[in-house]
């Protein structure tokens, strides 16, 4: 009999009909009484298909007594509880590696779009202010210096293009890694010396405001922070002060704290640009992570290895 697999989220259509070609599943979604779904199914229920946008809690973790595997959508794990998962030998597996290029290209789109005021200049012209005179100018990004805050995959993709505009290139982790770009254990010191500050590490407990007031401030009235990973690595209150005052000049978003909603105080502000987590919104790298889980649920149910499994 198929394994059941309870789907919280979407994968792509193509990816999802393969999904229901091999497994029985249920779109958590689309049930009238989704508790009630659960009721009935949670016995069967050997795997979970989730995203970014799905938390994967404790609660559901226990209500379902024959769970197996957790097939993230996304390559952060922060929506699911790690530790629940880990207690009971539940395997994690996620999608790294298909959306490192898109997402370091969006890093890319924020700081240009933030500098050189790209969204602002677009609708001068399209509201005509043209007309009446040339708009303020933006600032240099070429030549400048990246601070970029995790140096994993996609923060290594992010240098890579940072070194294309000639900028110098900084970066803050927990740990030295083997890159030829200068290492500040001390983010503060880091957010001074640099004139865009990049997070791009994991979310969750251990980076949780990692980039608060103090941060900003040493990141001056001159610098933009740009944010492709999550949005509990800044704190949401302190940048919109920070914002308000002009303790920093202007900001970038991908991600935000209580997504999709956005402190509204940032509709009105000139120095920022708001994106909706399109990190890895291509059809192309939206494909190749939607596959990677179905091919991840097929090789745990067939005895095969993992493609990618989050280290336990
Ligand atoms: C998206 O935010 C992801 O983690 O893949």
């Amino acid at each position: 009999m198929a394994q059941t697999i309870l789907a919280l989220g979407s994968l792509m259509p193509k990816e999802m009909e393969a999904l229901e070609s091999h497994f029985s599943v249920i779109r958590l979604w689309k049930e009238k009484d989704p508790e009630a779904a659960l009721q009935k199914y949670k016995n069967e229920i050997t795997g979970i298909v989730s995203t970014w946008e799905t938390p994967v809690s404790e609660r559901l973790i226990a209500a379902l007594p024959n769970l197996e595997i957790i097939g993230q959508c996304a390559v952060g794990i922060d929506n699911i509880d790690l530790k629940a998962a880990k207690a009971r030998g539940i395997i994690v597996t996620n999608t790294p590696g298909v959306l490192t290029d898109d997402t370091a290209d969006i890093a890319l789109a924020l700081i240009l779009a933030t500098a050189r005021r790209i969204v602002e200049a677009d609708m001068y012209v399209r509201v005509g202010k043209w007309l009446n005179g040339d708009m303020p100018l933006g600032t240099s990004v070429s030549g400048k210096t990246a601070g970029i805050i995790g140096m994993g995959r996609i923060g290594r993709a992010i240098a890579k293009r940072c070194e294309a505009f000639n900028m110098k290139i900084i970066y803050n982790s927990p740990h030295k890694k083997d890159v030829p770009y200068e290492y500040y254990k001390d983010l503060k010191v880091m957010a001074a010396a640099c004139d865009f500050l990049v997070v791009a590490c994991s979310g969750g407990a251990p980076t949780q405001n990692l980039v608060d007031y103090k941060v900003l401030e040493s990141l001056g009235p001159k610098g933009i922070v740009v944010n492709i990973a999550r949005g509990s690595v800044i704190n949401e209150n302190d940048l919109l002060i920070a914002l308000r005052n002009k303790v920093i000049g202007g900001a970038g978003l991908d991600v935000y704290t209580k997504e999709p909603h956005v402190p509204e105080a940032m509709f009105s502000m000139d120095n920022v640009v708001l994106l909706p987590h399109v990190g890895s919104a291509t059809h192309e790298t939206r494909s190749k992570m939607s596959q990677l889980v179905v091919d991840n649920l097929l090789a745990h149910f067939s005895g095969q290895p993992l493609k990618t499994p989050v280290a336990a």
